[in-house]
């Protein structure tokens, strides 16, 4: 076991960084006993099966592990050392470490209901999303209010990310607080699986199918549109049940989606019906790779089909499609690849 002052050391490392704390005692341990104020819970078995790596924070992040007892210290290090996670601290589960936390101030608030423990996550949404969404739900709720004279306080707003893969976006504004903001999420994805995941996370953080569906759909190259999937019968009849995942591929109202996401996917056949999809004063934003000389050495993705050319966005969703454009720049991810800042609004008056 680590010495006392270094034990402290960490846990003040851990609190002044906020690094993000991933518990891994069983479920009774983390809701019933003393917890890391912001700690996560997932079953050690959970994440060392390898299936929930994709809900762990990206692996050049800091992260803080709890593993369920001293002896599988080593195992869960090794196992996240051989993922390539390069900055983890471990804590072992002990008596001091929790008479550490308590004394240091650091423990959650011991009535914190368990609905909303069960609602953290530990990774953040794209970059892009994540440093605009402050502006998009102020200009959002303005609209709303202007709309009703100033009686909405508060609003539920669609968002839609074709290519959700495992809705990373989605699964963070759904289950993101927001005092006057609920996010319907609609994620479209022809990757059965990856579609289930998030249908596992949203079914343990209580949310509510009414709040989220993922569509099991193709966006046809040729003509945007979604496309229902093939699904052997003999493949259905070993699936489980569907609450959040639907098969439905009608059209997509127009006009109604208050946010569109297009990140790390590019289906040009799409972008003539974002501006149709978009409500008045809803936001499209595309994050992507450019065809620039980093994603080039990088080598993936390659071909003109997976990567925009610089200033393809505002030619065609640019203000003869009735858009506003708001951002429009590049940036440069750690393995040196560009990719799309891209932000527009529909006009109120197109
Ligand atoms: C690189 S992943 C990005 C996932 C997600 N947007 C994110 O940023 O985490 C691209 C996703 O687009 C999906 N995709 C690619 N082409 C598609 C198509 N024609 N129809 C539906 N989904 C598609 C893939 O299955 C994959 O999940």
């Amino acid at each position: 076991m680590r010495p006392w002052s270094e034990m402290e050391g960490l846990l003040l490392k851990i609190r002044d960084d906020k690094v993000p704390v991933l518990d891994m005692r069983d479920r009774e341990g983390f809701y019933k006993g003393p917890r890391l104020r912001g700690s996560v819970h997932m079953d050690e078995d959970t994440v060392m099966s390898g299936k929930s790596c994709w809900l762990l924070p990206d692996k050049h992040e800091p992260l803080a592990v709890i593993p369920s007892s001293a002896s599988s210290v080593i195992a869960v290090s090794n196992f996240l050392a051989a993922r390539n996670w390069t900055n983890i601290t471990c804590l072992e589960n002990s008596q001091e470490l929790w008479s550490l936390v308590t004394a240091l101030g650091m423990h959650d608030d011991e009535n914190t209901p368990a609905t909303k423990l069960r609602r953290r996550l530990l990774f953040k949404p794209c970059a892009l999303l994540h440093e605009e969404i402050g502006r998009i739900e102020a200009s959002l709720l303005a609209g709303a209010r202007l709309k009703s004279q100033g009686s909405e306080n508060h609003c539920s707003f669609l968002v839609y990310e074709p290519g959700c893969g495992r809705a990373r976006n989605l699964a963070w504004l759904a289950l993101k607080e927001h005092d006057n903001v609920t996010w319907r999420c609609l994620g479209v994805d022809l990757w059965y699986s990856a579609l289930q995941d998030v249908q596992d996370l949203f079914q343990h953080s209580g949310v509510p199918p009414e709040q989220a569906c993922l569509r099991f759909n193709n966006i046809c190259p040729h003509t945007g549109a979604l496309q229902p999937m093939s699904m052997r019968e003999a493949q259905r009849g070993q699936l489980k049940s569907h609450t959040h995942i639907a098969f439905e591929s009608t059209p997509i109202p127009t006009a109604t989606c208050h946010l569109i996401l297009c990140v790390r996917f590019l289906e040009r056949a799409f972008l003539p019906t974002i501006p149709q999809l978009l409500a008045p004063g809803g936001f499209i934003l595309f994050c992507t790779f450019v065809d620039a000389e980093g994603t080039q050495r990088f080598g993936r993705p390659r071909g003109e089909n997976h990567l925009l050319q610089p200033s393809e966005l505002a030619r065609v969703l640019g203000p003869h499609q009735g858009l506003e454009i708001l951002r429009d720049d590049t940036a440069v991810i750690n393995d040196g690849r560009e990719l799309s800042m891209f932000v527009a609004r529909k006009r109120f008056d197109a």
